[in-house]
C-alpha cells in the first residue's frame, strides 16, 4: 500500500495561519509553531501554499524565482527548520509547485518580453496578431470577472500577444522548450533536496495547448461565480488535457521515482471535464492523485445526489486509480456556506451539517484533503469592497471571489484571533469569539474534537482506510454505506435531513464516533438517526 492512500492531507494557506513576526500576514515560522498543533490534531501531511518570491499579485501563485522564499514569509533556513519540526513529529511536507506560468516580474519574462530573438524569447507564449490586430483566437482567460477577458495581452515592445490561462500578469510557460523544462525539473530538484515529501502541481492540466491555436471549440462564455461553470464542458478542450500534457506528467513521476521514499504527487486538475480528467492524469506511471475538485464543488444536502457523485467516483477510479476526497480549499467558498446556503441554520446546525461533511471526507475511500480551518467549522467571512485583496475577486465584484475563505486562522478569541498581534491582512471572522481552537479544545463537542476523533479511528480502522465501499438502501435523505476489508465492516449512516429517521443495520455493533451517539454504544439492526446526525458503527 503507498503511504499515501492512507494519509490526512492538511492544506496551510501559509499568509493565513499564523504571523510569527507581527506584521499581519502568516508565515513560515508561524506554521512551524503551529506544527504541534497538527500533530495533536492528527493529520499526516501538510500541504503549505506558495511561499516563494512573488510580487503577490495572485498571492503566491505568480512566482518570480522558484527557488527562493519571499522574505514575507521568512528564508531559507525557516524553511528547513519547518521541514525538520515536521518531520521530528512524522508529519511529511509537501509544497505547491507552479509551473503552467510565472509572474510577468520573473527575470525569464523580464528577458523575454524585451525582443523577439533574445536568448529566452521563445520560452513563454507569443504569438502575432491577426490581420485586424485582434488577438490570435478566441480564448477567454480563466480570470475573467463579470465579462469574458481574452487570454491574450498585447505586448507594445514585442508587438505581439502573450498567452496568459489566469491573470495578464500570470504569463504562460512555453512547455515545447527543452530549456524551460530543464528549468522546471531543476526547481523540482532543489526542493526535494530541501526535504520535501511530494509536491501539488498547480494548473496541471494546461501545461500543453492545442499546437494549432485553434478557436475554442465552443463560444465563450465565462463563470457565473465562483463555482457555478457556465463554460460548456469543450471549452477546455484546447488547453486541458492534452496528450503532450500527459507525457510531461510520466516524465515528472519518474523524476520523482528517482528519489527514495515514494515522493507524492497531486495534481490539480481543474476542468469541467472533472472526473475523467483526474482518471487520465492518475492512471499509474502518472500523478499520484488529483484533487476531486468535482466532489467539492457538488457536495450538497441531497443524499440521493451525493451518493451519485461519491459511486460514479468510486466505480470510475476501481482499481485504476486512487480518489481523493476535498470539501475546499482556498479557491472556494466555506464547505458550511455551501451546504447551508438559503437555509436558517443556527450555530448548532452548522456544528452538526459540519461534522456531516467531516464524517463523509473521513470516511470514504480516498485521500481526505482538509483545507486549514475546517477542523474548527470556519465559515466565509464578509470581506468590505475596499478590504478586497484576490484579484479575480476584484474582476468579479460585486460577485463574491476567493478572500472569504482565506481569512486568518481562528486560534482563540482575542482580537486578531491569535493569529497576529496586529491588524491582519484579511479581516478576521467575527465569529471568533466561539468558533476558534482555544474554546473548542476544551469542548467535548466541538467540530474540531469531532476531527481529532475521526481522524484517530480512522488510523485505527482498517476497513476505514483501505475497505471496498458499498451503499445500502437507506430511507430518503439517509446515506448507509460500509467499508468492508476482508471480515471487518465499518458502518457509517449520515442524516441528510432536518427531521428524525430510522434505519435498520440488520447487525449487531458497537458505535465508534458520531455527531449524536455516545462512543462505545451498543446498536442492534435498528438506529435512530436525529436530525442531520453521523454515525460510524464497528460490526461485531
Ligand atoms: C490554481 C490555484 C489558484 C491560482 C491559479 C493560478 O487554480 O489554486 O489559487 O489562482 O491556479 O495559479
Ligand atoms: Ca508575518
Amino acid at each position: 500500500m503507498n503511504w499515501w492512500k492512507e494519509a490526512v492531507f492538511y492544506q496551510v494557506y501559509p499568509r493565513s495561519f499564523k504571523d510569527s513576526n507581527g506584521d499581519g500576514i502568516g508565515d513560515l515560522k508561524g506554521v512551524t509553531e503551529k506544527i504541534d498543533y497538527l500533530s495533536w490534531l492528527g493529520v499526516d501531511v501538510v500541504w503549505i501554499s506558495p511561499f516563494f518570491k512573488s510580487p503577490m499579485n495572485d498571492f503566491g501563485y505568480d512566482i518570480s524565482d522558484y527557488k527562493d522564499v519571499d522574505p514575507i514569509f521568512g528564508n531559507m533556513s525557516d524553511f528547513d527548520d519547518l521541514v525538520e519540526e515536521a518531520h521530528k513529529k512524522k508529519l511529511r511536507v509537501i509544497i505547491d509547485q507552479v509551473y503552467n506560468h510565472t509572474s510577468d516580474q520573473h527575470p525569464w519574462f523580464v528577458e523575454s518580453r524585451n525582443s523577439r530573438d533574445n536568448p529566452k524569447a521563445d520560452w513563454y507564449i507569443w504569438k502575432d496578431a491577426k490581420k485586424d490586430g485582434v488577438p490570435p483566437n478566441n480564448w477567454v482567460s480563466l480570470f475573467s470577472g463579470t465579462k469574458a477577458e481574452s487570454m491574450w495581452e498585447w505586448d507594445e515592445n514585442r508587438k505581439q500577444y502573450y498567452l496568459h490561462l489566469f491573470g495578464k500578469e500570470q504569463p504562460d510557460l512555453n512547455w515545447q522548450n527543452p530549456d524551460v523544462k530543464h528549468e522546471i525539473f531543476e526547481s523540482m530538484r532543489f526542493w526535494l533536496e530541501h526535504g520535501v515529501d511530494g509536491f501539488r502541481f498547480d494548473a496541471a492540466a494546461h501545461y500543453h495547448k492545442d499546437p494549432k491555436f485553434r478557436d475554442a471549440s465552443t463560444g465563450v462564455q465565462i463563470k457565473e461565480s465562483l463555482f457555478k461553470s457556465v463554460r460548456d464542458v469543450y471549452y477546455w478542450d484546447r488547453f486541458s488535457g492534452r496528450p503532450e500534457t500527459l507525457l510531461a506528467v510520466e516524465e515528472i513521476r519518474d523524476f520523482l521515482d528517482s528519489y527514495p521514499g515514494e515522493k507524492v504527487s497531486v495534481g490539480e486538475i481543474s476542468a469541467d471535464m472533472g472526473l475523467c480528467l483526474y482518471l487520465l492524469f492518475t492512471l499509474p506511471g502518472r500523478f499520484s492523485m488529483a484533487f476531486n475538485i468535482d466532489f467539492m464543488e457538488k457536495l450538497s444536502l441531497d443524499a440521493e445526489k451525493v451518493r451519485q457523485l461519491i459511486k460514479n467516483v468510486d466505480t470510475s477510479f476501481g482499481d485504476r486509480a486512487w480518489p481523493s476526497y476535498v470539501l475546499g480549499n482556498h479557491d472556494n467558498f466555506r464547505i458550511i456556506n455551501r451546504l447551508t446556503e438559503g437555509m436558517e441554520a443556527n450555530h448548532d446546525t452548522k456544528k452538526k451539517i459540519a461534522k456531516l461533511a467531516a464524517t463523509l471526507l473521513l470516511t470514504l475511500r480516498g485521500t481526505p484533503f482538509i483545507y486549514y480551518g475546517e477542523e474548527i467549522g470556519m465559515e466565509n467571512t464578509h470581506i468590505p469592497y475596499d478590504k478586497i485583496a484576490d484579484p479575480w475577486g476584484k474582476a468579479l465584484w460585486p460577485k463574491t471571489g476567493r478572500d472569504v475563505c482565506r481569512t486568518p486562522m481562528q486560534w482563540n478569541d482575542g482580537e486578531y484571533a491569535g493569529f497576529s498581534d496586529v491588524e491582519s491582512w484579511l479581516p478576521v471572522n467575527s465569529n471568533k469569539s466561539c468558533v476558534n481552537v482555544e474554546n473548542e479544545m476544551k469542548d467535548r463537542n466541538s467540530v474540531l474534537n469531532y476531527y481529532k476523533i475521526l481522524l484517530k479511528i480512522r488510523k485505527n480502522n482498517l476497513p476505514l482506510r483501505r475497505g471496498n465501499l458499498e451503499f445500502w438502501d437507506a430511507p430518503e435523505g439517509v446515506l448507509f454505506y460500509t467499508r468492508t476489508f476482508f471480515s471487518m465492516r465499518t458502518v457509517i449512516l449520515i442524516n441528510f435531513t432536518s427531521s428524525e429517521k430510522e434505519v435498520n443495520i440488520k447487525e449487531k455493533g458497537k458505535v465508534l464516533t458520531g455527531s449524536g451517539k455516545n462512543t462505545g454504544e451498543d446498536v442492534n439492526g435498528k438506529v435512530k438517526l436525529l436530525p442531520f446526525e453521523s454515525i460510524i458503527i464497528e460490526i461485531l
